[in-house]
């Protein structure tokens, strides 16, 4: 993939610059993009919040986000200082109607020092309640009114449920052009994701076995062992419902089920992916805690370390009801996967970092081995890892060595590092990328979004009129609770638990 930035004059301007995720994710992206390939001269980086600070105080800032984040920490010097000149800071506060002049201001400047109108991209790195303030401010002072050359781009949660969602997405397409707004799901920036569409259909291997005549289940699993961080008050309000599984973990499982798209074309590609989301059977109100179950972790212990409860973190109500782990069970209501259950769940503070996805194969239809042979026997699965250690694995039988005939698994791994020897790019350095060059397809479109509301709304309206009695109900490091064991359980499977380090122990 190139990694150059476009040689149009550009210039990104992130609204909530001070905030975390410009700190932890996009500053960081943006300066390995620059190791890659030095940014052009026709390039600047504009940080805007409130707080009052100045450009140098701004860039030291960002120097240390990317000292403690970038996947190539510390920075070097020179190309520090090298980055730092294309970036500078602005105060100003956009939920103020009177706000905006300034950023005008920076924005003719530039563009009279370059000698040309640039490409202008409005990044709302800030918190899903402030994003219609910011766009109104933007339409009302004129400064993003190019349908072609200036971009909005809107992180998740989009909405906070389907209404709101519509209701957002009305309000945006009122005033910019739906080819001007991109909203982001990191997720579909990951690499190992990409691979996915890679790994299905530019091999024929495994398309033909796609589908409920050899697949028996899938298991899709994003843990994490942070809790809520800085992000407290955030998070409260969101849950891992809208946080996790309405965006990351569904767009994952479009990318396994989809059917082959006629071309890589962002529309084609998306259009494939709406018609996985629109083919999920409706969760009826009556059947909820059937197919979708919630927990809170109490305090507990991860690597080693005593952790408080959710409820004791900064930001979140001591008797918050919120979800911070949850797992559902789907069912895709289509002719390649009509009775094949998709198992998904993610939870904060689990016992590893893992996201992965594991296929299930049916068993071989006729057993001619002695009993005896088979006493390790399992069914075929495909192991698709999508961090840390990406990669793929295969799990096969095969005889063990001896004189005596005994099978047991073994595994064949592909490992990104290994067979690239390359660290693949950090998502947010492949989605900036693709919105400097106006490529959308990674990007959600809106009936994506409102299609993946429409799973989980009945699920959150159920959670939101019913309290948990139970909360905290998973302690910190373990796999969650056990409502979500009994899920899968029901149907005779269980979770597979991510081996990390070990791919060979999976
Ligand atoms: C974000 C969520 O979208 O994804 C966070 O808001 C979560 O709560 C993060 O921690 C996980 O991303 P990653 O790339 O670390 O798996």
């Amino acid at each position: 993939m190139p990694t150059s930035m476009s040689h149009e004059p550009t210039v990104l301007i992130i609204f909530g610059g001070g905030g975390d995720l410009a700190w932890r994710k996009l500053i960081p992206a943006l300066f390995n993009l620059h190791l890659d390939n030095p940014l052009p001269g026709h390039f600047a980086i504009v940080g805007v919040a409130r707080k009052p600070l100045d450009d140098e105080g701004f860039r030291n800032h960002l120097r240390k986000g990317v000292d403690l984040f970038s996947r190539r920490k510390p920075a070097n010097e020179d190309s520090w200082n090298r980055f730092a000149e294309h970036v500078s800071y602005l105060s100003d506060d956009f939920s103020n109607p009177a706000s905006g002049p300034a950023l005008s201001h920076k924005l003719e400047e530039l563009e009279r020092a370059w000698g040309t109108r640039a490409n202008r991209i409005f990044y709302l790195a800030i918190p899903p309640d402030m994003v219609e303030a910011a766009a109104a401010q933007l339409q009302r002072i004129g400064v993003c009114r190019d349908c072609v050359r200036d971009r909005l781009v809107v992180e998740k949660p989009f909405g906070r449920d389907l209404a709101s969602a519509r209701e957002l997405d009305r309000f945006l397409t009122g005033m910019f052009a739906e080819s001007q707004i991109y909203r982001i799901d990191h997720y579909l920036g990951k690499e190992t994701v990409q691979n996915i569409l890679a790994f299905r259909f530019a091999n024929s291997l495994y398309e033909p076995i796609w589908d409920r005549r050899y697949i028996d289940h899938v298991q899709i699993t994003v843990a994490e062992t942070v809790g809520v961080e800085e992000r407290g008050g955030y998070y409260d309000q969101a849950g891992a419902l809208r946080d996790m599984v309405q965006n990351h973990l569904l767009q994952i499982l479009c990318l396994i089920a989809m059917e082959p798209p006629i071309s890589f074309d962002a529309d084609e590609v998306r259009n494939r992916k709406v018609d996985v989301l629109r083919a999920i059977r409706p969760i009826r109100p009556d059947e909820i805690h059937h197919h979708a179950v919630r927990g809170q972790y109490g305090n507990g212990t991860i690597e080693e370390k005593a952790v408080p409860g959710y409820r004791d973190e900064a930001g979140v109500a001591t008797d918050s009801p919120t979800e911070t782990f949850a797992a559902f069970k789907l069912f895709i209501d289509n002719w390649r996967w009509q009775g094949v259950p998709f198992y998904l769940r993610t939870g904060k503070r689990l016992p590893s970092k893992v996201s992965e996805i594991s296929i299930l194969f049916r068993p071989a239809p006729h057993q001619l081995f002695p009993s005896a042979a088979v006493e390790n026997w399992q069914p075929n699965r495909l192991i698709i890892r999508i961090q840390p250690e990406e990669g793929i694995v295969t799990r096969i039988q095969a005889k063990q060595p001896g004189t005596r005939l005994l099978l047991g698994p073994v595994d064949m791994e592909f490992r990104y590092q290994d067979a690239f020897r390359a660290v693949p790019p950090e998502a947010y350095e492949t989605l900036l990328l693709d919105v400097v060059r106006g490529d959308a397809t990674l990007f959600m479109r809106a009936d994506q979004v409102e299609c993946a509301w429409k799973i989980v709304d009945p699920v959150l309206e159920a959670w939101e009129s019913v309290p948990p009695g139970d909360f905290p109900d998973y302690a910190a490091g373990s796999w969650g609770p056990e409502s979500a064991d009994l899920l899968i359980a029901r149907d005779g499977h269980h979770w597979l638990q991510p081996v990390i380090k070990t791919v060979k122990n999976i």
